[in-house]
């Protein structure tokens, strides 16, 4: 008979507190009816401690039994618990797992023998265990608490799959070889006669055809074959294959020996070289992020819709084509859509800095066992982490850590995340964190810096983060040295040959401990917050792509907002071809990215430096000459303030004095006219972006005169399937061209109508004009309203639809 995999997530109950009574006993009023995945403690957005979610807490949820299961073996299977949870079933303990990061499964059959109901009992300590990775020292991020995965109700033959590992490599021809090797739950038995049979589709195909068959002789058996006409996994076209299993015992069917399983796979290649990475034999460089699991209130604690966002925001939104899971192996569900988009992941086992002793070391390998089992299927996957982030050398250790990856997969290399150069190398890839630029200094260090085995493939594993955290209600300046730091690394990656890619720090902002961060246990590393809104340093990585036209104008085109009027460096980050600019409807100019400064970018930045054009020769009279003079002195002087003009600058008054023949506050009001814009009419800028001679997009800078909420949801239809539902709302304040207003920093109230729920509190302030909030579905379906209410602006409503199609539960 097949297994059965029911998801098991609904009607669970929950206690803060455990103590050893709780094991005998059933599920007791005081207890919190939940589902999964489930966060053992709602935290504030921010100014908080980490003790609020260190604690033992319970779980339980009652399992019902009935005669279709008789003669069944049955396992829970839990996505993640962190970060050591305790089993039990009628109060006899089952299994125990230590790891936050990985999936384990426990087997009930023995305690269910002969009952009707058992209750399952979860006890998860979600303290910090000093034998545990990532514990024993400081970490850079909050490790959170709860069964924050979903879990899985598993009834299975007592012999049946237990593992399906798929291999492939590519030809030039469109063919592949295929490798599969099948792992059976028991030894063969020589007296019986298994046959596996081999099925095989594209996703997108309806049916399946029959690829081979052979005889199933030991516990693990392999099969290859060519196959002829496949379509690559790439970044660009992320086609993946279905590989059905079927496992049947020919000389005695009643014995009910079969099962079947299908596995979800891509043909690719995917290779580090000394020269770049190569994927499927083409060269790709490698751009990517660096991500957390953790949301705002609910941590870790996040269904399926929401880790397939993060994915979705990475490749469509910020346009790169990577990601490294920083600093532990991630949900099924985000690497299962990085596969559906063709994002490239380096994944890790998890820890940060500290290598404890012994028995936190074999746990270490534990992880990266639990960590390549469970995820090598994915085409997604290009490289393993198997040195703890930025740990220093311990060869004893790293040797042992690479032969366990290479033993449970010779597919892929292995890397591993320093900070120190001249490190000892076991794995195949020197792997870099990065933090040399500075902002006056090159983007990233020299490969031949770094390493001396300059045979082995180098990749920066991280930059910029703590070198200058941003917020996104930073002021102006700040957030563009933010976005030019980005440029940086950007175009030391883009220059540097043997640099196979480099992923920065980091996707999104995120809580911390009090070690890290701004005091408010929010680390500021983000190109987004922790909403997913984006800085403007995001504009910078999502214009090196062509997903969609970006242009982005560092600035509001307010002279106040700098010090002493000076409005400085101003410019256009876009993928467009040029920039025209316009003032008052009057075409200034156009621009072109600055080759000079950036010559290896993509789309380098567009340098927009003139808003003045040629209105003083054709309004004011001017020489050419002394017009661009005047420009340029006009520009200059707030930065210097009149009193302090450099010499260079008095010549050139001096000498547009005598030529114009100007008095001091002739070149007053030529300021206030053309810099200031003080009085008249409103000033009006339009900045169109050009791709290949059409207007892709136009953005406007006017004075601003009318504030609205803006709400950017990921979908209005909610499903409950195998858990609850959870949509993401981003919001910002934007002024009458949509520009997002920097400085909106007003309350709102978020009211709930119909059968959802909002996630976090219903009173929140706008930060850096953008916020965010969450609502979840709660096992009704129906229509549902939110609505937005700000003073002075118009409320906005979202509608949402619930729809319940629970899948089979016990
Ligand atoms: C690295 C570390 C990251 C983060 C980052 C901030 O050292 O690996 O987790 O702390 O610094 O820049």
């Amino acid at each position: 008979m097949m297994k059965q995999r029911i998801p098991w997530n609904y009607g669970w109950f929950y206690q803060k507190t455990f103590d050893k009574e709780m094991l005998q006993q059933s599920i007791t009023n005081d207890m919190e009816k939940v589902d999964l995945p489930h966060t053992n403690q709602i935290l504030p957005y921010h100014y908080f401690d980490e003790s609020l979610y260190q604690f033992v807490s319970c779980y339980k949820k009652v399992l019902h039994l009935n005669q279709s299961i008789t003669n069944r073996r049955i396992f829970l299977t839990f996505d993640g618990v962190a970060h050591i949870a305790s089993v039990y079933a009628n109060g006899k303990f089952v299994g125990k797992h230590e790891g936050g990061y990985t999936g384990f499964s426990v087997e009930l059959t023995d305690a269910c023998k002969g009952e009707d109901t058992v209750v399952i009992t979860v006890v998860v300590d979600s303290r910090e265990e000093k034998s545990l990775p990532p514990f024993g020292n400081v970490v850079d991020y909050l490790t959170y608490g709860g069964i924050y995965r979903e879990v899985w109700l598993e009834i299975r033959d007592q012999e049946y799959i237990e593992d399906v590992r798929v291999k492939t490599s590519t030809n030039e021809d469109h063919s592949a070889l295929l490798s599969v090797d099948v792992t059976w739950s028991a030894e063969i038995d020589s007296n019986h006669n298994w046959t596996v049979q081999l099925f095989l589709k594209k996703e997108k195909e309806k049916d399946y055809r029959a690829i081979g068959k052979y005889d199933m002789s030991a516990k693990i058996s392999n099969y290859s074959a060519t196959i002829s006409n496949i379509e690559a996994w790439d970044i660009e076209n992320p086609v993946l294959y279905h590989l059905k299993v079927v496992v049947m015992e020919q000389k005695d069917f009643e014995y009910g020996g079969s099962d079947e399983t299908i596995v979800r796979f891509g043909f690719r290649t995917a290779e580090f070289r000394k020269d770049g990475f190569y994927l499927n034999e083409k060269k790709v460089k490698i751009v990517g992020l660096n991500r957390h699991q953790s949301y705002p209130y609910v941590g870790y604690a996040m269904p399926k819709r929401m880790q397939q966002l993060d994915a979705e925001i990475l490749k469509n939104e910020l346009g790169v084509n990577a990601v490294r899971t920083s600093h532990y192996p991630q949900s099924q569900h985000f690497l299962n859509r990085c596969d559906e988009l063709g994002l490239l992941v380096f994944t890790e086992m998890p820890g940060w800095q500290h290598i404890g002793e012994e028995v936190w070391q074999e746990h270490a390998l534990d992880n990266i066992r639990e960590m390549i089992l469970q995820n090598r299927n994915h085409p997604c996957i290009i490289l393993w982490g198997v040195r703890i982030n930025e740990s220093p050398d311990l060869d004893s250790f790293y040797k042992r850590t690479n032969a366990l990856a290479k033993e449970l997969d010779d597919t892929r290399q292995t890397g591993g995340v320093r900070c120190i150069k001249k490190s000892h190398l076991f794995e195949d890839v020197y792997t870099y964190n990065d933090f040399s630029h500075n902002g006056t200094t090159k983007g990233l260090d020299d490969k031949k810096h770094v390493t001396s085995k300059t045979n082995a493939p180098y990749l920066v594993s991280e930059c910029n983060g703590h070198m200058y955290p941003t917020k996104i209600f930073d002021h102006e300046e700040k957030r563009l040295e933010h976005a030019k730091r980005h440029m940086a690394v950007l175009e030391s990656l883009y220059k540097e040959e043997d640099i196979t890619g480099m992923f920065s720090w980091c996707m999104f902002d995120y809580n911390t401990h009090k070690d890290f961060g701004s005091g408010d246990r929010i680390c500021y590393h983000g190109v987004m917050s922790m909403f997913r809104n984006p800085k403007l340093a995001a504009s910078v990585y999502a214009s090196q792509s062509d997903c969609y036209p970006v242009c982005d104008i560092t600035s509001t085109m307010d002279i106040g907002e700098h010090p002493g009027a000076y409005l400085g460096e101003v410019m256009a980050i876009t993928n467009a071809d040029s920039v025209r600019c316009y003032k008052n409807d009057r075409f200034i100019k156009e621009f072109y990215p600055d080759t000079k400064q950036y010559p290896h970018m993509p789309h380098p930045p567009i340098i927009i430096d003139d808003f003045i054009g040629d209105a003083l020769v054709k309004e004011e009279g001017f020489r050419k000459k002394s017009a661009e003079q005047m420009k340029e002195l006009l520009r200059m002087a707030p930065k210097y303030g009149v009193d302090h003009l450099p010499m260079k600058y008095l010549l050139m008054a001096l000498r547009i004095a005598i030529k114009e023949r100007l008095h001091l506050q002739d070149g007053f009001a030529l300021f206030n006219k053309y810099m200031n814009n003080w009085g008249g009419e409103v000033t009006t800028y339009r900045f169109d972006a050009i791709k290949n001679g059409e207007v892709v997009k136009s953005v406007y800078r006017t004075p601003v005169t009318e504030v609205q909420l803006h709400v950017t949801v990921d979908g209005n239809d909610l499903l409950e399937e195998e858990t609850y539902d959870v949509a993401s709302v981003r919001v910002k304040a934007i002024d009458q061209h949509g520009n997002q207003l920097p400085y909106y920093q007003e309350a709102i109230t978020i009211d709930v109508e119909g059968p959802i729920e909002l996630i976090g509190p219903s009173h929140i302030s706008l930060k850096g004009g953008a916020f965010g909030f969450y609502v979840r579905t709660k096992g009704q379906e129906g229509n549902a309203t939110v609505r937005l209410h700000a003073d002075g602006v118009p409320t906005v409503m979202i509608p949402f639809h619930v729809q319940i199609k629970r899948l089979e539960e016990r």
